[in-house]
């Protein structure tokens, strides 16, 4: 195949690139420095260069305090954007395959999200991603949209800098005694490798579509630190967040666990649990009684 991975340079981006390449795939990669998302002239002019049969788009503005802060900037690129892509990628002929997030979700239903389930995001990070799936899905029939929740990867995030949550639990344990994480937030989280993976399943066929994405169960922030903490023999006083602590400056769900229900049915789903995929981040063998 002939693919355009955009975001190329991101945390799940460079993994999309790789498990292409690995498949013997012809990939572009695709840059902020190469593509402006919010322009439809940049966007049509960058990928109308060469004959592509789908295009993969990492590329977002997910800082949620940032996209608070600047809605019209977060409209631009997250919704505006993929509606550009969605326009360029039909014109073309080619697939598009779009990232979302488990934030299109309040959190108030307590137990996994189907994809049916009715969406209402809380923050505008939310509300801009929520807007991108629905010009994906309207405006290019060959589309897949992923919802995926919390990555970690081997590559930094760009947008939030810095290390991703098991890295840095990793370094607050050895910079201090104890490390206190809020237990009332629950995830799956989801290794961009393995998401990587399911996006090249999903370009192999054509059941285009809306999908969950994510590793299989779901965790706790603080259940998540423990088993980094265990996985790696760390010493370290692990301790519950009491709540309030870390007080968020927008709202966000507290539950935002997503059953990828599409994937299953479809026999398509290539995840294995949030831990297997942690022992293979953290290089590490299983467990047998990994259970969360
Ligand atoms: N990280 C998570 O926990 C998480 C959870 C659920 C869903 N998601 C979704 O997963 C996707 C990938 O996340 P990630 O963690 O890999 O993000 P990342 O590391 O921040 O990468 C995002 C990429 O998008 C590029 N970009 C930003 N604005 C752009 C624009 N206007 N035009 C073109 N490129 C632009 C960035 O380039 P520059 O840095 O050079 O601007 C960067 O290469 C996103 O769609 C995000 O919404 C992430």
């Amino acid at each position: 195949m002939n693919v355009a991975v955009i975001g190329a340079n991101g945390q799940l981006g460079t993994d999309v690139v790789y498990a292409f390449r690995e498949q013997g795939d012809v990939v572009t990669s695709l840059t902020h420095a190469d593509i402006e998302l919010s322009s439809l002239e940049s966007v049509s002019a960058c990928l109308g260069k060469q004959k592509l049969d789908a295009v993969v788009n990492t590329a977002a503005m997910h800082h949620v305090e940032k996209c608070e802060q600047e809605p019209a900037a977060a409209y631009a690129i997250n919704a505006l954007g993929t509606r550009n892509l969605a326009i360029a990628t039909r014109d073309l002929g080619a697939m598009l395959v779009h990232v979302s997030t488990d934030y299109v979700f309040d959190g108030e239903k307590g137990e996994p999200y189907v994809e049916d389930d009715a969406p209402l995001p809380l923050n505008v990070y939310g509300n801009s991603k929520l807007a991108g799936e629905h010009f994906a899905r309207t405006l290019n029939p060959e589309h897949f949209v992923l919802r995926t929740s919390a990555l970690y990867g081997k590559h930094p995030c760009r947008a939030k800098g810095g290390l991703n949550f098991v890295d840095l639990m990793l370094k607050l344990a050895r910079e201090r005694g104890k490390v206190r994480v809020v237990d009332s937030e629950f995830v799956t989280p989801t290794s961009t490798s393995q998401l990587a993976k399911q996006i090249v399943v999903l370009s192999r066929c054509d059941a285009y579509g809306l999908y969950h994405a994510t590793a299989e169960r779901k965790c706790s922030w603080y259940e998540f630190a423990k088993e980094i903490f265990q996985l790696t023999d760390t010493d370290i006083r692990l301790e519950v967040a009491i709540p309030g602590e870390f007080p968020a400056k927008v709202p966000r769900p507290s539950y935002s666990v997503l059953e990828n229900r599409e994937l299953k049915i479809r026999g398509l789903n290539v995840f294995s649990s949030w831990q297997e995929g942690l022992c293979d981040y953290l290089g590490v063998r299983e467990p047998s009684n990994s259970q969360v």
